[in-house]
């Protein structure tokens, strides 16, 4: 079966007045439908720059694509118009980023941000899309959702904002979730709530999801592939379950190694299990 996304030597570059940087030069991954990727690697490696890439939203105008081919289900996205790319923005592929407060909107309800891709790209009227308001908030596993439909999103606890979001991003079924670092600015109990809500979604629903993470441990427990990044490359890429048990290069074993033993979450590493940290 092809890929539903297909990443072919991405080149992102920033200009500045010093010159010009390539923070991603020459990525190429694939991710299938309902499959997790793992894109991993240390602070500022360009695994940001890599997902902003796909959906067309690039921090700044010095920051380009410059170069490579990406393409969903066969076509070039090169190709789309920006009013087809905000289509697949919200119906195709949806979005989870780190911080939930800079994705939504201060001034509106968080019923209101929910409802909005669902009249706007499934054209559902104002009470079809309250219902689903309340359905989302439901599934992402929010309490008294009528009353938090009505909230502002700084009256939600970091936590609720981001199950917010991932009812956002899943709102319209994409095909797609790119979560870059969905739970780093959570605390460690709902970092694993949070995760599990995605696991959960996707198997329900047989979404694919691009993973940004820094945490060797949620890809472990997430991911069936993994694509290591190093200074805007890859440095392997492969099954997690090769990467855990024989990893080929030298920066993934230091990150192994680098990995906290006793992370969050780590009994319920597979691997653990197997002595693979000891
Ligand atoms: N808005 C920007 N303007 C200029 N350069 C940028 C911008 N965003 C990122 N960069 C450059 O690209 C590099 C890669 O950034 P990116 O955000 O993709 O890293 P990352 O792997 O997501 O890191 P982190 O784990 O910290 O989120 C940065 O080190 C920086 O040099
Ligand atoms: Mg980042």
């Amino acid at each position: 079966m092809s890929a539903l996304l297909k990443v072919e030597d991405l080149v992102v570059e920033v200009q500045a007045r010093r010159g010009t940087s390539t923070p991603v030069d020459g990525i190429s991954f694939e991710i299938h439908r309902g499959e997790t990727l793992g894109l991993v690697g240390e602070s500022g490696s360009g695994k940001s720059l890599t997902a902003m890439s796909i959906i067309k939203l690039l921090p700044t105008r010095a920051v380009q694509m410059a170069g490579g081919r990406i393409q969903l289900d066969g076509v070039d996205m090169a190709s789309f118009s920006p009013r087809q790319m905000r289509d697949v923005r919200g119906m195709r592929i949806g979005t989870i980023f780190q911080e939930p407060m800079t994705a939504l909107n201060p001034a509106f309800t968080i019923g209101f941000q929910i409802a909005e891709p669902l009249r706007r790209h499934l054209g559902l009227s104002r009470a079809a899309a309250k219902k689903r308001v309340i359905e989302l908030l439901e599934m992402v596993g929010i309490p008294r959702a009528g009353e938090i439909a009505k909230s502002y999103p700084h009256h939600l606890s970091g936590g609720m904002r981001q199950r917010a979001m991932i009812a956002i991003a899943m709102s319209c079924e994409p095909d797609l979730l790119i979560a870059d670092e969905p739970t780093t600015a959570l605390d460690v109990t709902t970092q694993a709530q949070i995760l599990d809500l995605i696991l959960d979604l996707q198997e329900e629903h047989g979404t694919a999801v691009l993973l940004v993470t820094h945490d060797l441990g949620v890809v472990a427990q997430a991911c069936q592939n993994v694509t290591v990044m190093r200074r805007g490359t890859i440095v392997e890429q492969s099954s997690v379950i090769d990467i855990f048990e024989k990893p080929s290069h030298p920066y993934t074993r230091a990150l192994l190694e680098s990995m906290p033993a006793r992370n969050a979450g780590v009994d319920r590493l597979p691997y653990i299990a197997e002595g693979v940290f000891e």
